[in-house]
C-alpha cells in the first residue's frame, strides 16, 4: 500500500509568498471500462484508456497564507465564481489533507476553464480532477522539496487524482495509461495508474477520437451511483473477470497493431457498460436513438469501405469515433455527410495525445 501521508508538511513560518501554479490536463477515453468500486475509489476490474488532446481543464490555483486554520477555497469557472462546483473540490481536500497538510495553513483561488462547454455532455471529471491534483503536488514542490523523479510527481499525482475521481488518475500519462491491478503486468496498481505508451503500436500513438455529441444534457445518472449499482447486479462477478480478459487480449492487440481485435474488443466493452446499466436496478438507458443510428451506419461504412473505425461509449449517449490518422480526411467527409445530422451541433475531434503540461 502507498502512503503518502505526511504529516512534516508544515509550513514553519507565515512567510510563505503567494504564488500561482497553472496545469492543463486532457481528459481520456477508457477502452476497457471501470465499472464498479470499493473503498476509497479502488476499482473492482483493471482498466485501459487513451489520453486524450483537445479536450481538457486547465486549472490554476494561487495561494497565500492566512492565519486561521482550516481548509478555504473560492472556486471560478470560466471567470465565474460557482460555489455549486465546490463540494467536489472540498471532498478532493477533505480526503488529501493529510497527504498535504499544508493546505489548511492556505487560503486557494482555483480558477479552471474547459475546452469544451460544461454543457456537451462530456465527463469533466477525469481532466479536473487530474488537474487539481497536478497543481497541488506542484504547490508541495513549490513549498518544501521535490516529490522525487519526473515518474514519482506524476505516479503521486495520479494517486491523488483517483480520489478525486477515479478515472482521472489515468489522465496524468501520455498517450494510454492503465489502472488497477493486472497479474500481467505487476507495476499495476489499484492506487494509481500507470504509463502504457510503451506497451502499445506506433499507429495507436496517433490514433483519433472524434466525440459526436448525441445530447448535450446531463447524465442522468451520476458515475458514483452507476458505479454503486454494479454491487446487487448478478453479473457483476463475470464482468470483472470478463473485463481482466479482454485487457490480455486488448494489449496483444494494441501492441501487434492488430486493429481488427481492438475494435472488437473496444465495441463490446462499450456495449458491455451499457448492458451493465441497463440490467442494474433501479435499470439506466443512456443511449439515444441517435446512439444507435451512429453505430448502425459506422458498422455499415466499416464493412462497405474496409476502413477500421470503431466506436466506443462514455456512461451517455455521446459516440467517440476511433480511428487511425491516415484516415482523418475520409472520417472528416462521412462524420459530416452522414453522422452529423444525428448530432446535437456538435463534434468534438480529438485525438490521442502528450499529457498534461504545465502553464
Ligand atoms: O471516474 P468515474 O467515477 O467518473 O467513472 C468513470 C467510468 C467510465 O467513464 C464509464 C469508465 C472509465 O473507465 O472511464
Amino acid at each position: 500500500m502507498q502512503n503518502y501521508r505526511n504529516s512534516n508538511l508544515i509550513i514553519e513560518s507565515n512567510k510563505v509568498t503567494p504564488d500561482k501554479i497553472t496545469w492543463k490536463c486532457p481528459s481520456n477515453i477508457a477502452l476497457i471500462k471501470y465499472w464498479g468500486k470499493y473503498g476509497l475509489q479502488l476499482p473492482r476490474n483493471p482498466s485501459l484508456s487513451f489520453t486524450l488532446t483537445h479536450a481538457n481543464t486547465e486549472t490554476s490555483i494561487t495561494y497565500a497564507p492566512k492565519s486561521e486554520y482550516g481548509i478555504s477555497f473560492d472556486f471560478y469557472f470560466h471567470g465565474n465564481k460557482r460555489d455549486d462546483f465546490k463540494p467536489k473540490i472540498q471532498n478532493l481536500l477533505e480526503k488529501t489533507i493529510e497527504i498535504f497538510p499544508f493546505l489548511k495553513q492556505l487560503h486557494l483561488t482555483i480558477e479552471s476553464t474547459n475546452s469544451f462547454p460544461h454543457s456537451a455532455g462530456i465527463a469533466s471529471s477525469a481532466s479536473s480532477m487530474a488537474a487539481m491534483a497536478l497543481c497541488l503536488c506542484s504547490i508541495e514542490e513549490k513549498l518544501f522539496k521535490p516529490i522525487g523523479s519526473q515518474e514519482e510527481f506524476y505516479k503521486k499525482a495520479s494517486y491523488v487524482s483517483r480520489i478525486g475521481s477515479g478515472s482521472a488518475c489515468r489522465s496524468i500519462f501520455p498517450i494510454a495509461s492503465i489502472w488497477g491491478e493486472f497479474a500481467e503486468i505487476k507495476a499495476a496498481s489499484n492506487e494509481f495508474g500507470i504509463p502504457a505508451e510503451n506497451l502499445i503500436n506506433p499507429v495507436f500513438q496517433t490514433f483519433h477520437d472524434d466525440i459526436l455529441i448525441v445530447s448535450k444534457e446531463e447524465k442522468t445518472v451520476s458515475s458514483t451511483a452507476g458505479h454503486g449499482l454494479m454491487e446487487g447486479n448478478i453479473y457483476a462477478e463475470n464482468r470483472y473477470q470478463q473485463a481482466k480478459t479482454r485487457m490480455h487480449f486488448l494489449l496483444m492487440a494494441m501492441k501487434s497493431g492488430d486493429l481488427e481485435t481492438f475494435g472488437q474488443i473496444v465495441e463490446d466493452e462499450a456495449l458491455t457498460l451499457h448492458a451493465l446499466m441497463m440490467t442494474s436496478n433501479p435499470s439506466f438507458l443512456l443511449m439515444r436513438p441517435g446512439t444507435l443510428s451512429i453505430i448502425e451506419r459506422l458498422r455499415t461504412f466499416r464493412r462497405e469501405t474496409k476502413i477500421p473505425a470503431y466506436f466506443t461509449l462514455d456512461a451517455g449517449p455521446n459516440v467517440h469515433l476511433l480511428y487511425p490518422e491516415q484516415f482523418s480526411d475520409v472520417m472528416d467527409e462521412f462524420i459530416r455527410d452522414e453522422l452529423s445530422k444525428y448530432c446535437d451541433n456538435y463534434v468534438i475531434k480529438d485525438m490521442v495525445g502528450k499529457g498534461p503540461e504545465l502553464i
